[in-house]
């Protein structure tokens, strides 16, 4: 598997990959959440049983377990080093969280075991994604939402320009940082054809792809037919 930061895909999240995630990208993603509570947390059920696919540091883990105390997460990532990190973030939140090694390409879990299913900005690294995007459905139980988001490949410049300012990094680099964004991260990602090819396979309930406004992101929501 390629683990230098430039190679194709960087699926596995060595602890570099992690950090520069984490400290300079993160924040500006985490700008995005506002869609976890307008089209996954008021799909989901009193005690729900929640999957988090790829769930890196567990930034948007830990977000959904404070919007809702009532619900149990099992966050899943192909990286060692990334399950390490989100299991000590979350280490206060007792048995209602945790984390897993595993491939969002062959879940390890029965079909409709989850009430609620989301990844974010994994998709991307899933190979083949399609595969990984069934696998989310079949875990998933009838009507429950499903929620995948990602750097958007046909993003505006105007969008990434906005995004990457946001970067914990001083202004200097923001050429830099756009040059990257557009090669390594949106480059290598889906578009918004691509976002809606892969969902129509889905045949999903109130299926909803979109860019997410001002952002260069797109999403994938909807629930799953019984
Ligand atoms: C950009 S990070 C996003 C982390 C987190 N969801 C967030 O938004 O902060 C992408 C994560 O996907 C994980 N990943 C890549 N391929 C994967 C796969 N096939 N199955 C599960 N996780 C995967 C990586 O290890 C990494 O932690």
């Amino acid at each position: 598997m390629p683990m230098a930061p430039f190679d194709p895909i960087t699926a596995i999240y060595t602890p570099v990959h992690a950090w520069m995630y984490e400290t300079v990208v993160a924040p500006a993603v985490y700008r995005s959440r506002h869609v976890i509570d307008e089209y996954f947390l008021p799909h989901l059920p009193p005690n729900a049983r929640i999957l988090d696919v790829g769930s890196g540091g567990a930034l948007f883990t830990k977000y959904i377990a404070d919007q809702r105390p009532d619900v149990h997460i099992i966050g899943i990532d192909l990286s060692q080093p990334q399950i390490k990190r989100a299991t000590k973030r979350m280490r206060n939140y007792g048995d209602r969280v945790r984390f897993e090694l595993g491939d969002a390409t062959q879940l390890d879990f029965a079909d409709q075991t989850f009430d609620g299913v989301i990844s974010y900005g994994s998709i991307k690294h899933w190979s083949p994604r399609d595969a990984g995007l069934a696998e989310c459905v079949r875990v998933l139980k009838p009507g429950g939402p499903l929620l995948i988001t990602e750097a958007d490949r046909s993003t505006s410049f105007e969008d990434a320009e906005k995004f990457i300012e946001t970067y914990t990094t001083p202004n200097f680099l923001g050429g830099i940082n756009l040059a990257i964004f557009h090669t390594w991260i949106a480059g290598r990602s889906i578009d918004l054809k691509e976002a809606r090819d892969l969902a129509s396979r889905l045949h999903l309930i109130d299926e909803n792809v979109s860019r997410i406004t001002g952002m260069p992101l797109v999403m994938i929501s909807g629930r799953r037919p019984a």
